[in-house]
């Protein structure tokens, strides 16, 4: 039997953006906090390098916004990255108030060094500062009795005025599977926040954990929003290469402490590509190694920290040391295998600087937004304190609405009447495969316009098919996630054959030098083929 529930506030996600978010709001609103899985299941949880902020005396805001700006390559939105750094130690005086224990060294935040950055500004917690500011979240968010957490709840769709023949538009909640009991339940609520993360689940070759499936992105399209930037999906430089290891990432920061790259023959290589050698940007490090490996031939390059003392590694990286250590590589003796893959959305639901998207009372915080901060090319250690800074914001806006009246309108329930089980899930796994991969082949670090339409060709075949599937069938976890990638993964390629040039994060052969003007690539609902938009949910919902 499915539910109908009513909140004040329905936050889509519990990584650093929903339940900062959630904290913030919780003295004032009665706030839902959905997870598609356990509320540990976020990319929040397995950050590893740190969160960038300013609080050395030596440094300044200025220097942290002028590496931002120069990493997103002529494409930042200047007032998004001054209001993010200049409330960078208020956020992390509140991470501290929540728990969370900075490293220390000489009574002082010890503070490390990222690709991009011109100062060491990173705090940290080891190499695990993640799980450390999820952990911390968590138990705060636990113990308000105005947050209600709901683990396995994973949105399937919003549900707006528009879409149900209600007056003028607003976002009043989502329709929600259960994947406890196998239903659809209605979440009602003034204000809805999409914290749901990005999409790097859409290429085969990941560092995120599976849940980044772009479901807010493609949630908030279907709905209305505008969408941007969705061509600059930054690839990690450095992720383990090893039969047995999924997704696992090798910070940054290893590079920061003097990690170096080498190719298998041992010859350094980075110095050729950019002076600033492993610690350029990025996309200049990513495109390196992308190069270099299809120069040489080889299947990875390699990542060498051995030379620095084994007591500064293991208390540095004991989180890399161990996992390695598992896989057979002692990285206090010997290099470590590396290979780049995807890493961060830098596109997303376009929002202002309130986190306010394009529908009255939906807010997208975190990976899942593009607020104009990471522009063509994210600083590393700028996410998590993207979605400290805008979860402040967001909370403060909503509050101030929150006094205003509002009638709760009457949402019609699921309707499974004309659906059944699928008895043909293969189509559910051949697809992710299918897409994933050419994903990976065709819209990776170098893209060509031939390779594009040849994406787009295939993403057209998979929609109709998948929209079918959902529209005679259950709903179940794998297919949501699938729908979404679908959509997400059109996003993506439309929005890299709008931009004839390369920039930050997208390269392409066919336009391989910059434009005199920096333009955002800004998605419209609507502009194409309706399957898109509204009719995948009129087939379910009545
Ligand atoms: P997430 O933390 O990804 O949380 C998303 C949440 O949404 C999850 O709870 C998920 O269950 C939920 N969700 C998704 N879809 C649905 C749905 N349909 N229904 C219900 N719930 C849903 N950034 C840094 O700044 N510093 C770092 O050191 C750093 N290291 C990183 C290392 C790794 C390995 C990775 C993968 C990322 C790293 N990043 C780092 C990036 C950063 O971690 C993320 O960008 C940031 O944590 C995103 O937070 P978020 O709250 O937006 O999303
Ligand atoms: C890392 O530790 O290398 C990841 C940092 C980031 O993605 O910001």
């Amino acid at each position: 039997m499915s539910i109908t529930h009513q909140h004040d506030v329905l936050i889509i996600g519990s990584g650093a953006a929903g339940l900062a978010t959630a904290l913030h709001l919780a003295p004032d609103a009665r706030v839902a906090v959905l997870s598609k899985q356990d509320l540990h299941a976020s990319s929040t949880d397995w950050a590893q390098g740190g969160i960038a902020a300013v609080t050395h005396p030596a440094d300044s805001e200025y220097e942290h916004i002028q590496d931002s700006l120069a990493a997103g390559a002529g494409l930042c939105h200047e007032p998004a990255v001054v209001h993010t750094i200049y409330h960078a130690r208020e956020a992390i005086a509140q991470l501290q108030s929540w728990g969370v224990n900075f490293d220390r060294e000489d009574n002082d935040f010890h503070l490390t060094q990222e690709g991009g950055h011109s100062f060491r500004r990173v705090l940290h917690v080891a190499d695990a500062t993640g799980h450390a500011v999820a952990t911390n979240l968590i138990r705060e968010a636990r113990q308000q009795p105005n947050i209600e957490l709901y683990t396995d709840h994973v949105a399937i769709d919003l549900i707006t005025s528009a879409k149900i023949g209600r007056g003028n538009n607003r976002c009043l909640g989502a329709y929600v599977y259960n994947s406890g009991t196998g239903h659809v339940d209605v979440f009602a609520a003034r204000c809805v926040i999409i914290a749901t993360g990005g999409a790097s689940k859409v290429y085969l070759y990941t560092s995120n954990p599976d849940g980044s499936t772009g479901d807010g992105i493609a949630m908030a399209w279907r709905a209305g929003c505008r969408v941007a930037n969705m061509e600059f999906n930054q690839f990690h430089p450095t992720c383990l290469f090893h039969p047995h290891a999924k997704s696992f990432l090798i910070s940054e920061a290893v590079r920061g402490e003097g990690g170096v790259l080498v190719l298998p023959s041992g010859e350094r290589f980075m110095q050729r590509f950019d002076t600033r050698g492993e610690l350029a940007p990025r996309d200049i490090v990513a495109r390196a190694i992308d190069h270099e490996m299809k120069r040489t031939g080889s299947d990875c390059v390699y990542l060498d920290i051995s030379h620095k003392p084994r007591a500064l590694i293991t208390r540095h990286f004991p989180t890399i040391y161990a996992k390695c250590a598992e896989h057979g590589i002692d990285i206090t003796r010997e290099p470590i295998p590396v290979v780049p893959a995807a890493h961060y959305t830098c596109g997303g639901v376009l929002v202002d600087l309130n986190g306010a998207t394009d529908i009255p009372g939906l807010y997208a915080i975190g990976e899942a937004s593009c607020t104009g901060l990471h522009g063509a090319n994210r600083l590393a250690s700028n996410s998590i304190l993207e979605c400290l800074v805008f979860a402040r914001s967001a909370a403060d806006h909503i509050r101030s609405a929150l006094h205003e009246p509002y009638a709760a309108p009457e949402i019609p329930r699921w309707d499974e009447s004309r659906v059944t089980d699928s008895d043909e899930d293969v189509v559910i796994s051949h697809n992710w495969h299918e897409l994933r991969q050419f994903m990976w082949d065709y819209v990776g670090i170098v893209r060509t316009n031939k390779r594009l339409q040849r994406a787009l060709h295939r993403i057209e075949l998979l929609k109709r098919e998948v929209h079918e599937y959902y529209s005679n069938y259950r709903v179940g976890n794998d297919l949501i996630e699938l729908r979404n990638l679908i959509h997400v993964a059109e996003l993506i390629v439309r929005s890299a054959m709008m931009r004839t040039e390369s920039r930050g994060l997208h390269y392409t052969l066919d336009y391989p030098t910059l434009l005199p003007e920096a333009k955002d690539t800004i998605l419209s609902p609507g502009t194409w083929d309706p399957l898109d938009v509204m009719q995948p949910q009129l087939a379910q919902i009545r």
